[in-house]
């Protein structure tokens, strides 16, 4: 397939043989090698480039995003993050003022992903630079350097990105279907994939990426999500909202911040910034991993699932759908077309247990979503990831607690039931034992932190 982008200001027109070709590899095998190759799976952030299109541009892993997933968007690397006549950006000129390279392998990731937050004007460079690991230099220089360059105005060139014609650049390319496809709203996938049931969906691709560079496989047919705008809108409905299966986390985050704030907290500590931006709820859904970050605290709030298969449309409480270990209740050509969640819950709360704080997939993540009346445990929803082959309810756990006082005691009383629900395995992230014990102190946590005890380790201080 053809397609067309802008890279670093001049439109280009590519065609891809190999629909999964990476972005990284594409801009080495161009000669733009200032884009790094460290890890080739979404962890190191040394291949960060800056993707633009209508909603603004992100920083993105370039070894997780394949080309396909380019069309009509604007690229800009490294190389084009000074001028053409070889003006310094605003934060390239303070890493050299405060000394923010040191062996310098991890410096072209960490100068685009301080570009697109000066463009942003973001300045939470905790959170923003969490993906870019840096080994030599360290941190404080590096968040110096971010910070001296905060003020400067955006330079012109940067702001090209922003005002180009999003529709203009993909016109006149012809509209090849297979056996890459990349459908523009959610009815054309829905015809597409129906008669294509083989095909694999890639919606961010943070998942398939790693399919491809770990795993080699081969992926002959493929229909890409990212272009379908349709599917990345929340609705506020009758009975909640809708959130659509391409939201991205990122998106999903910043939106819960005002009605599922433990939600959005949880969100905060999903990967990294780059992968944020592109990963979408769906995905992470419909991937089925048992150790997904979703799955729990959805499951936890009461949310339903939508599958939609051509134009047939089924609903679902989201526990339902995990039937198995990667098991999903889907059938071929039906995709998640959306997640329903309540319009509030206000009883909600989610803790991940990873070794890394920032940038690590949860070892175990519980989700407590437990309703009081008078002091009465009136209903309960408590839902684990990496406790089972699935994310799961613990339902012997909530059935001990309904009807109790709402006490430190009654969940202590309770806490030897989570092994009815449970039987943990062990493995590189945590052993049976240690996830079973975590499980057990969330537990704890939540009846502590909602008698107004600080237990984030965030808040709590020595
Ligand atoms: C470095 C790194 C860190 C990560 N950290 C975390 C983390 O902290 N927490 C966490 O939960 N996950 C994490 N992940 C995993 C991944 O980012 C998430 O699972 C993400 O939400 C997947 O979304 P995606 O859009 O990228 O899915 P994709 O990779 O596009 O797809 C994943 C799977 O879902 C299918 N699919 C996609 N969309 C649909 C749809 N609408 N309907 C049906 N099937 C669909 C695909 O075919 C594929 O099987 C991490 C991944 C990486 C690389
Ligand atoms: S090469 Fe490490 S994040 Fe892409
Ligand atoms: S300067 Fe060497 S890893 Fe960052």
């Amino acid at each position: 397939m053809e397609i067309a982008f802008l890279l670093n200001g001049e439109t280009r027109r590519v065609t891809v043989k190999t629909p999964v070709q990476s972005v990284l590899d594409w801009l080495r095998a161009e000669g733009l090698t200032g884009t790094k190759e460290g890890c080739n799976e979404g962890d190191c952030g040394a291949c960060t480039v800056i993707v633009t299109d209508e909603t603004g541009p992100r920083a993105v892993n370039a070894c997780l995003m394949m080309m396909p997933q380019l069309a009509g968007k604007a690229l800009r690397t490294v190389e084009g993050v000074a001028s053409l006549q070889g003006e310094l950006h605003p934060v390239q000129q303070a890493m050299i003022d405060h000394h923010g390279s040191q062996c310098g392998f991890c410096t072209p990731g960490f100068i685009t992903s301080m570009a697109a937050a000066h463009t942003n004007r973001r300045t939470d460079y905790d959170d923003l630079l969490a993906g870019n690991l840096c080994r030599c230099t360290g941190y404080a220089p590096i968040i110096r350097a971010a910070d001296a360059a905060a003020e400067a105005p955006v330079p012109a060139w940067m702001q090209g990105d922003l005002n180009f014609d999003f529709a203009q650049i993909s016109s006149g390319l012809p509209g090849q279907k297979d056996p890459a496809f990349l459908p523009q709203s959610v009815d054309e996938l829905a015809d597409w994939y129906e008669a294509h049931p083989d095909a694999t969906l890639v919606a961010g691709g943070t998942d398939v990426a790693l399919w491809v560079t770990k795993q080699l496989r081969d992926l002959p047919e493929v229909v890409f999500l990212s272009h379908c705008r349709d599917l990345a809108q929340i609705r506020e409905t009758d009975v909640g909202y809708e959130i659509g299966a391409g939201v991205t986390i990122a998106a999903l985050r910043a939106w819960a911040e005002g009605p599922h704030p433990a939600l959005a907290g949880l969100l905060r500590r999903f990967a990294s910034e780059q992968v944020r931006q592109v990963a979408t709820i769906g995905g992470n859904i419909a991937n089925g991993s048992p150790i997904s970050d979703g799955p729990p605290a959805l499951i936890a709030m009461g949310a339903s699932l939508t599958l939609r298969r051509g134009n047939v449309r089924r609903n679902m409480p989201l526990e339902d759908f995990f039937l198995d270990y990667r098991k999903q209740d889907r059938l071929p050509g039906e995709f998640v077309e959306s997640v329903t969640l309540p319009n509030a819950a206000p009883d909600l709360a989610c803790y991940k247990l990873s070794k890394r704080f920032d940038q690590d997939i949860s070892a175990v993540c519980g989700c407590f979503n437990i309703t009081v009346e008078g002091s009465i445990i009136e209903s309960a929803r408590v839902a684990f990831g990496g406790m089972a082959g699935v994310p799961k309810r613990a339902t012997a756990f909530e059935n001990a607690l309904i009807d109790q006082p709402f006490t430190e005691e009654s969940f202590a009383a309770a806490l030897p039931v989570l092994e009815q629900d449970f039987t943990p395995m062990s493995d590189m992230r945590a052993s049976a034992a240690y996830r079973m014990n975590a499980a057990q102190a969330m537990a704890l946590r939540y009846s502590r932190e909602r008698s107004g005890a600080a237990v984030s380790v965030l808040e709590v201080t020595p």
